[in-house]
C-alpha cells in the first residue's frame, strides 16, 4: 500500500498518557496504585453550570451552532476576558473550539507556513512541540532550567531569533513548572517580540490558579502592540473543573480570529451546543467556586512543597500557580531504586510506578530530563500518602 502521512506517522504518543495508562492497567490488576499523572481538577464541575447544560437540552438547544461559537458564549468571554486580564475584544475576536488544546492547533494552523520555526521554551507541555509539527513548522527550543526558575530571558530568546522564526508560545503560569512571569520579565519578552515581528501564542488557561497573592498578568493587557501580536488562549477546563466538556477558546486580531472561524468550519465546527450553554454560565455566573479551589489547591501546593524538600535525594523549587511540582531527581541517577538502576527520569518513573505504587510523569518528554512532574489536582489524602510512599520507596 501506498505511504502513509510522514507528518502524521512523526506525531509522538503523550507522556502523560503512557504513565496514566500504565497506571490504570495496574489498577485494572487490583493492585492500590496513585495515579499524579493527569493535570485535570478532583472537583466536579459545579452544579450551576450542569444544570444550564440540562435546561439546554430540555429547551432543544441541541442543534448546530456558528462555527466560531454561540455569539452569547463568546460575548461571555469577552467580558470575563475584560474583568479577569484587561483585556478589549470584540466577540468577534472569539474563536470557541473542543478545548484549549484544539484553541492551540488552530491557532498554529492559522499563522504557520511549512518550515517556519516556533520558538518553544523548555520544559514545555509536551502537546506544543507535537502540534507544532503537525501544522508544518518547526519547534525551536530555549532551555529554562531550574536555577532561572524555568523562565527565559529576553536575552535568550533575542539570541535564539533567526530568519524562519515566526512565532513564540508561551505557557503563563506553566504546565509543567508553575512558574509565572511578572509583568517586567513579560514586558522584557514583549519589546523583543516586537524588535522581531513575532506572533505570540500565549496560553494562560490557569490564569486563576495564582498563589502568594501574586500578579497575573495577560499577554495581550501588556500594550496595543502585544494585543495585536498575541492570541491568547484560554478555556474552562481548569478554573471550572470542566475537562470533560471540551470547551476552549482563542481572542486574537480579526484577521487571525477569521482563519481560525474558517478552519473551524470546515474541520470540527463548533463543540457541542449544551456544552457551550454550559460554558456560558461557568464564564458569567457565580465566581466564588474558582477561588474557593485556588485556595484548596494552595494549601495542597504548600503541603507538597514542605514534603518534598524534606525528604532526602529530592528537591522542588516553589511553583507560583497552576497545580504542577517539578522534582528534581539528579541525586538519585545512578541508584538504585525498586530493583532497578535509575539512569534517567523515565527509569525512576516505571521503578515508582512499580514498587511504590505511585504514578508521576518523567519529564524528559516536557525538555526538562532529571525531573519528575507531580500534580497537586488530588486530594490531600493521596497526596499524603503519595508522599509516604516516596519516602518508603527511597529508604528501600
Ligand atoms: C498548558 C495547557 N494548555 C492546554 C491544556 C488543555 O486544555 P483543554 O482541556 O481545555 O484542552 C492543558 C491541559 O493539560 C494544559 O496544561
Amino acid at each position: 500500500m501506498k505511504e502513509l502521512s510522514r507528518i502524521a506517522g512523526e506525531v509522538r504518543a503523550s507522556t502523560t498518557l503512557a504513565v496514566d495508562s500504565l497506571a490504570k492497567q495496574m489498577q485494572a490488576e487490583g493492585l492500590d496504585v496513585i495515579g499524579f499523572g493527569t493535570g485535570e481538577p478532583d472537583f466536579d464541575t459545579p452544579d450551576n453550570i450542569k444544570a444550564a447544560a440540562i435546561k439546554a437540552i430540555n429547551d432543544g438547544k441541541t442543534k448546530y451552532t456558528p462555527a466560531a461559537g454561540l455569539v452569547d458564549l463568546r460575548k461571555a468571554i469577552a467580558t470575563r476576558l475584560k474583568i479577569d486580564l484587561n483585556t478589549d475584544y470584540d466577540f468577534s475576536q472569539i474563536t470557541v473550539a473542543s478545548g484549549a488544546k484544539h484553541s492551540v492547533f488552530i491557532a498554529l494552523m492559522a499563522i504557520l507556513n511549512h518550515g517556519d520555526e516556533v520558538i518553544l521554551p523548555a520544559p514545555y507541555w509536551v502537546s506544543y512541540y507535537e502540534m507544532i509539527r503537525m501544522a508544518g513548522g518547526n519547534p525551536l527550543i530555549i532551555e529554562a532550567g531550574e536555577e532561572q526558575h524555568f523562565k527565559i530571558t529576553p536575552e535568550q530568546l533575542e539570541k535564539a531569533i533567526g530568519s524562519k522564526t515566526k512565532a513564540i508560545i508561551l505557557n503563563n503560569p506553566s504546565n509543567p513548572t508553575g512558574m509565572l512571569y511578572s509583568r517586567s520579565e513579560l514586558e522584557d519578552i514583549a519589546e523583543v517580540c516586537r524588535k522581531y515581528d513575532l506572533y505570540v501564542i500565549s496560553d494562560e488557561i490557569y490564569y486563576s490558579l495564582v498563589y502568594d497573592d501574586r500578579e497575573f498578568v495577560s499577554f495581550a493587557s501588556l500594550s496595543d502592540d502585544a494585543f495585536e501580536r498575541t492570541i491568547i488562549i484560554n478555556g474552562v477546563s481548569k478554573s471550572y473543573a470542566m475537562t470533560g466538556w471540551r470547551i476552549g477558546y482563542a481572542a486574537a486580531n480579526q484577521q487571525i480570529s477569521k482563519i481560525m472561524a474558517n478552519y473551524l468550519s470546515h474541520s470540527t465546527g463548533a463543540p457541542g451546543t449544551m456544552n457551550q450553554f454550559a460554558a456560558i454560565e461557568a464564564l458569567s455566573g457565580p465566581q466564588d467556586g474558582v477561588e474557593a479551589m485556588r485556595k484548596v489547591f494552595e494549601v495542597r501546593r504548600n503541603y507538597i512543597v514542605k514534603r518534598i524538600n524534606e525528604i532526602p535525594g529530592v528537591s522542588c523549587i516553589v511553583p507560583d500557580g497552576a497545580f504542577y511540582v517539578m522534582m528534581n531527581i539528579k541525586q538519585l541517577i545512578g541508584k538504585t531504586l525498586g530493583g532497578r538502576l535509575i539512569e534517567n527520569d523515565d527509569d525512576f518513573a516505571v521503578a515508582f510506578l512499580e514498587a511504590g505504587h505511585v504514578a508521576v510523569v518523567p519529564c524528559s518528554g516536557f525538555g526538562a530530563p532529571g525531573f519528575v512532574r507531580w500534580t497537586y489536582a488530588a486530594s490531600m489524602e493521596n497526596i499524603r500518602e503519595g508522599l509516604n510512599r516516596l519516602e518508603k520507596f527511597l529508604q528501600a
